[in-house]
């Protein structure tokens, strides 16, 4: 089953794509994540994907799409992937589509988690993100169990460079400006499936089983 997460920056597609991994044992890849990975690790591309994610800006295709494609030529990626944050541009997704037909192969949902704007500063000044393994939190809606300490490998929590509240606005804005028109890409595709991301999360996860039985 291979599956693509579209929403709002902090609509919960990491949250949710965390939940789908599980329950459906197939990989969550979320480009943010491998950027902040880099980045963490002082990498060359971590350096210059930097320079854009504090903007709230978008990376360019060139490195995102490479990264991509890359990483689901792995092994585990056969029996299909959640992808979280990709694409997140026309151009990502028709790459997507061109690889993926060579194969004779497609993506079967892509699940658009709806949550207006309003909703979505609030949710991020909350988050608490693991840098280790990439666990989120919410410190009023989904707290760890220990304050600062993630639940799932003990690591330390922080706060994203990009989730002060003018680099979230922007974030909104190039969303609306560049990822929100894959909503009718997918849909003229016939696997979009659209949820409401202002219930609690695990309603939220309700509404997408019941998509994906
Ligand atoms: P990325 O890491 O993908 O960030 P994003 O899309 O802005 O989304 P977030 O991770 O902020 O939100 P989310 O939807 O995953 O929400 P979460 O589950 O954490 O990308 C970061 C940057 O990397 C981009 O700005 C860009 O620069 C670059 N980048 C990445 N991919 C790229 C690409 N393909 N092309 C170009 N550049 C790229 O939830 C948010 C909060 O709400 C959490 O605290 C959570 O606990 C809480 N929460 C979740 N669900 C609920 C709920 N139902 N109710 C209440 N609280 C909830
Ligand atoms: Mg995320």
């Amino acid at each position: 089953m291979k599956i693509i997460m579209l929403g709002a920056p902090g609509a919960g597609k990491g949250t949710q794509a965390k939940m789908i991994a599980d329950k459906y044992s197939i990989p969550h890849i979320s480009t943010g994540d491998i950027f902040r990975a880099n980045i963490k690790n002082g990498t060359e591309l971590g350096k210059e994907a930097k320079k854009y994610m504090d903007n709230g800006q978008l990376v360019p295709d060139e490195l995102t799409v490479k990264i991509l494609l890359d990483r689901v030529a792995n092994d585990d990626c056969k029996n299909g992937y959640v992808l979280d944050g990709f694409p997140r541009t026309i151009p990502q997704a028709e790459v997507l589509d061109s690889e993926l037909n060579k194969l004779g192969d497609k993506i079967d949902y892509a699940i658009n988690v709806d949550v207006p704007d309003e909703n979505i500063v609030n949710r991020m000044s909350g988050r608490r993100a693991c840098v280790n393994c990439g666990a989120t939190y919410h410190i009023v809606h989904i707290p760890p169990k220990k304050e600062g300490i993630c639940d799932k490998c003990g690591n330390e929590l922080i706060l994203r460079d990009d989730d002060k509240p003018e680099t979230v606005l922007k974030r909104l804005s190039v969303y609306h400006e560049q990822t929100q028109p894959l909503i009718d890409f997918y849909n003229a595709k016939n696997v979009l499936k659209t949820v409401d991301g202002t219930v609690d999360s695990a309603e939220v996860f309700g509404q997408i089983t019941a998509i994906l039985g």
